[in-house]
């Protein structure tokens, strides 16, 4: 039986799950309480999260990706790369906004301060998206075009061995609610096929906590048909 998958998609599965970050994030912070301490300082926490993982993901790229793809079509991450930077700055102008905020206790200039962060939030999210196109439309089908099937699922294992195993499900836990149906059941075929049990068994864990409830029985029954 061939297990290998024969297109390698390095990009659309992380970037959704991206997405689905940056949606949730901008959602939280534009429906948070402020008046409260306890909702403010959760918005805050998931703001200093989601930054933190597009951080790691840029890293991912810059370290992994990027430079296996640089080796079949040199130059070609060139726009990615100056694009991190400009997302680099501007992931450290929100930071500093929030920790603004978090020493804020001024009701008016916490008001201010709100508003300020939302409107760089989705500033910076609308940046984002438009820098994940760009990757995608560069890069995803010239990799899959040069790179062999195992070279590419070679850096994807890369990538997942540069993280800790809780580093892994967290990511699973944006990745696998961000995809459509036609997407996760091969996903879950692939996984429960050919993965070692304990991977196939997070996949089901983290698939059945993190989907919503008629999508995850929607799936099991494709699955078992
Ligand atoms: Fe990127």
């Amino acid at each position: 039986m061939n297990t290998m998958e024969t297109n390698v998609d390095l990009f659309s599965a992380i970037h959704n799950g991206i997405r689905g970050l940056l949606y949730h994030t901008a959602g939280q912070l534009q429906t948070t309480r402020w008046s409260n301490p306890d909702d403010a300082r959760a918005a805050l926490d998931q703001l200093a999260y989601a930054l933190e993982l597009l951080h790691e993901h840029a890293q991912h790229e810059d370290d992994l990706i990027f430079p296996a793809i640089e080796r079949v079509a040199p130059g070609v991450s060139d726009e990615a790369e100056a694009q991190h930077q400009q997302i680099d700055a501007k992931q450290a102008e929100l930071q500093q906004l929030a920790d603004h905020l978090r020493q804020e206790t001024d009701p008016a200039r916490c008001r201010a301060g709100v508003q300020a962060l939302n409107r760089a939030f989705t500033d910076f999210m609308a940046l984002y998206l438009q820098h994940m196109n760009t990757e995608e439309r560069s890069m995803l089908a010239l990799s899959q075009e040069r790179l062999t099937p195992a070279e590419l699922l070679a850096v994807r294992a890369s990538v997942q061995a540069n993280m800790t195993p809780e580093r892994y499900r967290e990511w699973l836990r944006w990745m696998l609610p961000a995809q459509s149906l036609d997407e996760l059941v091969p996903l879950f075929r692939q996984v429960r096929g050919h993965a070692p049990a304990l991977v196939a068994e997070q996949f089901m864990t983290i698939g059945q906590s993190a989907l919503e409830p008629t999508r995850w029985e929607k799936l099991l029954s494709e699955l078992a048909a």
